[in-house]
């Protein structure tokens, strides 16, 4: 769901540099073969993480829900020649489309795919990040962030999607999910630790630089 207009959009699109032949491949694979392609970050905000991701050319990065490996795969687009991904996925029948399309595009080396709950895959991981997507459960959005904060260095960023959730955290009378949604916003907005950009690209993206 896209809080810009349909024309806008599509504008928007053909005037941004296109995603690779095998992206595209994965993207009509996930809508072919997966019961819910909307989870797809899409073409513009993919483009956008790999933008961010070649500014930052992060050692480690830190992708905490992978689906189909779609945003994985543009994060993994501006890595250091010596970085890596971790990508946290839940759903292991997802894994043999993921580990497809990492080789497709050349990634095996980069992406490491950790099949199992994020909330208890990052405790156990030492590493220190410089970029972190979080695209997994929107009720443990508040735990993914205390999770990883301190394992975010100083000037690194964190990214989470969905954070208008279709519009609704406007809402005056908001359901459960929502209200998680915006308390989170509420929770980044007032931590002194980050500096946050609310971009309302698509389903909202939060966009955190520790400080
Ligand atoms: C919105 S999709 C991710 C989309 C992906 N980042 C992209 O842009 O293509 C969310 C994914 O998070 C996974 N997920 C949900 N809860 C999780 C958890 N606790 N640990 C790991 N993965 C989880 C789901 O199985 C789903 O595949």
């Amino acid at each position: 769901m896209s809080l810009l207009s349909d024309k806008t959009y599509e504008y928007a699109e053909k005037h941004t540099t296109p995603d690779s032949a095998a992206l595209q491949e994965l993207i009509r694979e996930t809508h072919l073969k997966t019961l819910a392609p909307r989870m797809l970050s899409g073409h513009l905000q993919g483009r956008l993480l790999s933008l961010l991701s070649h500014l930052v050319q992060p050692r480690r990065i830190l992708e905490i829900g992978t689906f189909t490996g779609y945003s994985a795969i543009c994060l993994a687009e501006g890595l250091a020649n010596d970085g890596c991904i971790y990508a946290l996925e839940a759903n292991d029948e997802l894994e043999y489309i993921i580990r497809k399309y990492i080789t497709e595009t050349g990634f095996d080396n980069k992406i490491k795919l950790l099949i199992g709950n994020a909330l208890d895959i990052i405790p156990s991981i030492d590493e220190t990040f410089d970029l972190v997507f979080i695209d997994a459960g929107k009720r443990d959005y508040p735990a993914y962030y205390d999770l990883v904060i301190d394992k975010v260095r100083r000037g690194g960023l964190i990214i989470a999607d969905n954070i208008l959730w279709s519009g609704k955290v406007l809402a005056d009378k908001k359901d459960t999910d929502t209200q998680i949604i915006d308390a989170f916003n509420k929770k980044i907005h007032s931590d002194d630790r980050v500096e946050n950009l609310l971009l309302p690209l698509r389903d909202g993206l939060m966009i955190m630089r520790k400080k």
